[in-house]
């Protein structure tokens, strides 16, 4: 079965105060995490020191939002799979549609990416979604299905080990969130296409980004296929987050 996971993606927020106060409040209500359930927070790499300390012996886990697909040299301004690893992260974000809409990544250096989060012994958390042109002109399945395809032909079988996240990019920070029988419905296809393609991918968890609020959380993750979220705006706010976390 899926494992359960809340994942909160930080992006270009904090501060090592506010960073302080927000896992401290986070550590508090850890307790009220149902078994088999997981706490996950992505924060900005000069920050990954910070939370290593003081998630140290805390059931949260952590990681980062990015990583080079190159193992070491000459890539001014990119941080390798072996530092993170060094770090103790143990979940970096691949391919969220800022990185792919800001960055011009392609579904291609995601997968690469996912590969040497792998490799080095993290578990990968691979973003895909469409825009809202793409799903106005019926595109959203091929345009998903396309992403995760290209993640799928990198890794094989190693995909087992991955997190997949489906995060349309017109409810990213939008406030508008697809409503469950829309994200079931995308769920139910990325399920199938990884059933399909690998014995022991069925189990792969699969989160809902966009939007994701303490007041929407339940309904989304009741949904058959929706393991989890993976949380912008909201988890910045501990009270929130953890309330999501209880979701
Ligand atoms: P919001 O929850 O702020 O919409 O962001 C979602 C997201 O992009 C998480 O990766």
């Amino acid at each position: 079965m899926p494992r359960r996971l809340v994942v909160g993606n930080w992006k270009m927020n904090g501060s090592r105060a506010s960073n302080a106060s927000l896992l401290e409040t986070l550590s508090a209500s850890e307790a009220s995490l149902g078994e088999g359930c997981g706490m996950v927070v992505c924060v900005p790499f000069p920050y990954l020191q910070q939370t290593s300390d003081l998630l140290a012996g805390r059931r949260i886990g952590w990681g980062a939002q990015d990583v080079s697909a190159h193992r070491q040299g000459a890539f001014t301004g990119e941080v390798s799979a072996a530092m993170l690893r060094e770090f103790g992260c143990s979940y970096v974000i691949v391919g969220h549609s800022e990185r792919r809409q800001y960055h011009g990544e392609s579904s291609d250096l995601v997968g690469q990416k996912a590969a040497v989060v792998l490799e080095h012994g993290m578990t990968p958390i691979v973003c895909v979604g469409e825009t809202l042109a793409e799903r106005e002109a019926d595109r959203t399945e091929e345009v998903v299905s396309g992403q995760l395809d290209s993640v799928l032909q990198r890794l094989g079988a190693d995909i087992g080990r991955a997190v997949v996240a489906y995060e349309p990019v017109w409810a990213i920070g939008t406030g508008r969130t697809a409503t469950p029988e829309q994200a079931q419905a995308v769920h139910a296809i990325l399920r199938q296409q990884l059933r399909q393609a690998e014995a022991n991918a069925g189990s792969v968890s699969i989160l809902y980004g966009g939007s994701v609020k303490a007041d929407n959380a339940a309904s989304l993750f009741a949904c058959a296929d929706i393991d989890g979220g993976l949380v912008g705006g909201a988890s910045l706010n501990a009270q929130e987050f953890s309330a999501i976390c209880a979701a």
